[in-house]
């Protein structure tokens, strides 16, 4: 009896459920009655125990498929709640993209125009005074020491004019790419921060597309920053490995070292947007990032990335 019961409820819910347990009963229920002897005690106890075990099973059943809609429900609830995630997620990426363009494409305009207007003026500034002190040379000697004075002050202006404008978009990175840049980076911020520094080139060099030798340029400049600002270190090795399917740049310094949060992305909270520009740049071009520092030891940083090969298009 117990088992169309059973059945009913677990297929058609509750309601047919309890519609077989009264049809069972409205089977045995005559069949009891009509017998010579009349219903025993027995035959009593066991139709009562039908109708508990019925009524325990289909309440049991129905409050099973009423947890399994629930948990259904907070499924399809927590699948929606990650899609707008990811879709938040995505569109931030790709805002966070078209900010690193347009500030690279600021830089890049900015950097033209004081190497093409800016420095050039100065530089006329400069060849005015010159030629003013060669058609006038027996002017008073305060006079020549000023002009002298000023002379050198133009000429110190633009060299820092052209210092800013390679600082801001070195021309060499567009005009020789990112081996020569590393080679006129790291002198410029040896000097800078007095620290020795010295690149090693392993394996036979690859160009990548501008764009991606842009992304490990910065990051190698803001790793050196970095060494430089943090680190107090000594001595710095900068080393590019072409291997057959990757290249790998490493900046490793022997300064004091510090703890990389578990998530590079946190520290952009309190204002510090080096790391966590160097891992957006990274993800920009399909490059793994990794960092590694031991307290007192040093801190290396890692950039992966796969060879460029002709027929994959570039993702930034
Ligand atoms: N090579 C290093 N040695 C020691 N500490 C480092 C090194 N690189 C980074 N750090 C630590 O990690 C922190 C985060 O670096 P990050 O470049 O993100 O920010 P920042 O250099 O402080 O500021 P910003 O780069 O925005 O000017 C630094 O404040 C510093 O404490
Ligand atoms: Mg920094």
């Amino acid at each position: 009896m117990l088992l169309p019961v059973t059945y009913a409820a677990l297929v058609f819910g509750m309601r047919f459920g309890l519609l077989a347990l009264l049809i069972a009963i409205g089977i045995i229920m005559p069949n009891l009655f009509l017998s010579q002897s009349g219903p025993t005690q027995d035959d009593i106890i066991e139709i009562i125990g039908i109708v508990i075990i019925g009524l325990v099973v289909n309440l049991w059943l129905e409050s099973y498929e009423t947890d399994k809609r629930h948990r259904q429900v907070a499924y399809l609830r927590l699948e929606n709640a990650q899609r707008e995630l990811q879709r938040m997620q995505q569109n931030l990426r790709f805002y966070l993209k078209q900010i690193t363009i347009a500030q690279e494409e600021e830089r890049r305009r900015i950097a033209q125009e004081l190497h093409d207007e800016t420095a050039q003026d100065l530089i006329a500034l400069s060849r005015k005074v010159d030629g003013f002190m060669t058609l006038h040379p027996a002017l008073p000697s305060t006079d020549e020491s000023y002009l002298e004075d000023m002379h050198q002050h133009i000429n110190r202006t633009l060299s820092g004019v052209r210092r800013f404008s390679q600082d801001l978009r070195p021309s060499v990175l567009d005009d020789l790419g990112l081996i020569p840049a590393l080679d006129w980076l790291i002198p410029e911020l040896s000097k800078h921060y007095k620290i020795k520094i010295e690149l090693k080139i392993n394996g036979e060099a690859k160009r990548f597309p501008p764009e991606a030798e842009l992304v490990l340029f910065r990051i190698v400049q803001e790793s050196l920053r970095n060494v430089g600002k943090h680190a107090m270190a000594t001595e710095v090795l900068v080393t590019v490995d072409f291997e057959p399917e990757t290249t790998v740049f490493t900046v490793r310094d022997n300064g004091r070292g510090f703890h990389p949060p578990d998530r590079i992305g946190d520290l952009a909270v309190s204002g510090k947007l080096g790391l966590t520009g160097m891992q957006e740049r990274a993800q920009l071009i399909g490059a793994k990032l990794s960092i590694k520092s031991v307290s007192g030891e040093g801190t290396t940083v890692k950039v992966e990335l796969p060879n460029p090969s002709e027929h994959t298009e570039h993702p930034y």
